[in-house]
């Protein structure tokens, strides 16, 4: 399934299905040190209740997707599972794009809170969130492990979206 549905500036968002859940897996692959693979994006992507919005590259719809968000609605609660965006082309903007035009799509689902989990130490990720006035309602310490047994922080953020 192909739904491109806005062009902002150089990219174009598009919801995508289980059928592109390879190259979202490659992109997520490029963006998280664990993988998720394309069985678990297929199994993700097939559910009517996650969007997956990634951002094409304008006048390149067949170029491997510049940057990814996935999320779950549920009632009038929804939760970012996962974004990212391509090393490359990070710091541009494109994150909050992707994730206001997230916002659209949740919003449209009547979904009222949005939640999400980050680790404390990933300085973008809680920025981007934090400029967007995410609030921080927990704190799960100890709760991400590295590779190399460093323990980190989950803070658990919300946004209303009413
Ligand atoms: C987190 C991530 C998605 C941000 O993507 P991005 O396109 O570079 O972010 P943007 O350029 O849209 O920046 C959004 C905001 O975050 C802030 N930000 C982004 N990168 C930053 C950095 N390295 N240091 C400090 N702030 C940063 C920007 O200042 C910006 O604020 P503004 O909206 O007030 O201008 C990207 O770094 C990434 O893919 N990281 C790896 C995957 C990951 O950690 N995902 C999040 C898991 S919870």
């Amino acid at each position: 399934m192909r739904i491109p549905f806005l062009k902002n500036n150089e990219v174009i968002f598009e919801q995508v299905s289980d059928d592109r859940a390879d190259e979202v897996a490659r992109l997520h692959a490029s963006c998280f040190d664990r993988h998720w693979g394309k069985a678990e994006f297929a199994r993700l992507l097939v559910q009517d209740n996650v969007i997956c919005i990634v951002a094409n590259e304008v006048g390149r719809p067949q170029a491997a997707p510049l940057a990814f968000a996935l999320a779950r609605f549920a009632a009038e609660e929804a939760e970012i599972l996962s974004i990212g965006v391509e090393p490359a082309r990070r710091g541009k903007g494109l994150a909050r794009k992707l994730m206001d035009e997230m916002i659209r799509q949740l919003h449209a689902q009547q979904a009222v809170s949005l939640f999400l989990e980050v680790d404390s130490d990933n300085t973008p990720a809680v920025s981007l969130y934090r400029n967007m006035h995410f609030e921080e309602v927990a704190e799960r310490p100890s709760y991400y492990s590295s590779d190399a047994g460093k323990k980190s922080t989950a803070l658990v953020m919300r946004l209303d979206l009413v």
